[in-house]
């Protein structure tokens, strides 16, 4: 009687090793990735390089070139800047108001590409080539706007927070030719808010702009 084992249960030589399953191959590189990372927080260190990190945490930010008051400024900024802040926090020109900063009061009017916007809810990053004027570039040289010496002359202000916002609002008034009647310039000043209620004495001045006093 022979001895011999069947040939499916005798143990292999040693011979090429087997390909992993997926299943193993899975676990393995879990594994290994999980003892990086833990190495990483254990260490106090990220598994990431440092600028990558960094670059991964800084919120995303663009390049943007825009001419305020005929001057050309390239800047960075964050995506969510607002063009009232990028005007007040990075270029200084602090001459345009926060006042609800979400577009209710229009102590934040300028004018972008000759046209009036409430600049708290206009995105900076949206304003690549843009032209803008804000009541700093207004006068020339000591020659005031013909409107702001129409709101000296017609004592159109009380505390002043709002004038900026109404001045520029009321040169976008006058260019666009809605001062036929002091019902059309009232109408189309409705969204500058006055708190100190100087409303007839800002339309006068308007007026006085316009050539119609
Ligand atoms: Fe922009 Fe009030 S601050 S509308
Ligand atoms: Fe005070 Fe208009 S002058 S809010």
């Amino acid at each position: 009687m022979s001895t011999e084992l069947p040939e499916s249960t005798v143990a292999p030589a040693e011979g090429p090793p087997t390909a992993p399953s997926r299943r193993t191959f899975i676990a393995t590189t879990t594994a290994v990735g999980g003892a990086v990372a833990a190495g990483g927080l254990i260490m106090g260190t990220s598994p990431f390089g440092a600028e990558e990190a960094a670059a991964a945490e800084a919120p995303p930010s663009s390049r943007v070139s825009l001419t305020v008051n005929g001057k050309r400024h390239t800047v960075t900024v964050d995506n969510r800047t607002s063009l009232l802040d990028l005007l007040r926090e990075q270029l200084g020109l602090t001459g345009s108001k926060k006042g609800c900063d979400a577009g209710a009061c229009g102590a934040c009017t300028v004018l972008v590409d000759g046209q009036r916007v409430n600049s708290c809810l206009t995105l900076a990053v949206r304003l690549e080539g843009a032209e803008i004027t804000t009541i700093e570039g207004l006068e020339k040289g000591d020659r005031l706007h013909p409107l702001q010496q129409a709101f000296i002359d017609q004592d159109a202000f009380q505390c002043g927070y709002c004038t900026p916002g109404q001045i520029m609002s009321g040169v976008g008034c006058v260019q666009e030719g809605h001062t036929g009647s002091a019902e059309e310039i009232r109408e189309s000043m409705s969204g500058n808010i006055c708190r100190c209620g100087c409303y007839v004495k800002i339309v006068r001045a308007v007026e006085q702009a316009a050539g119609r006093k």
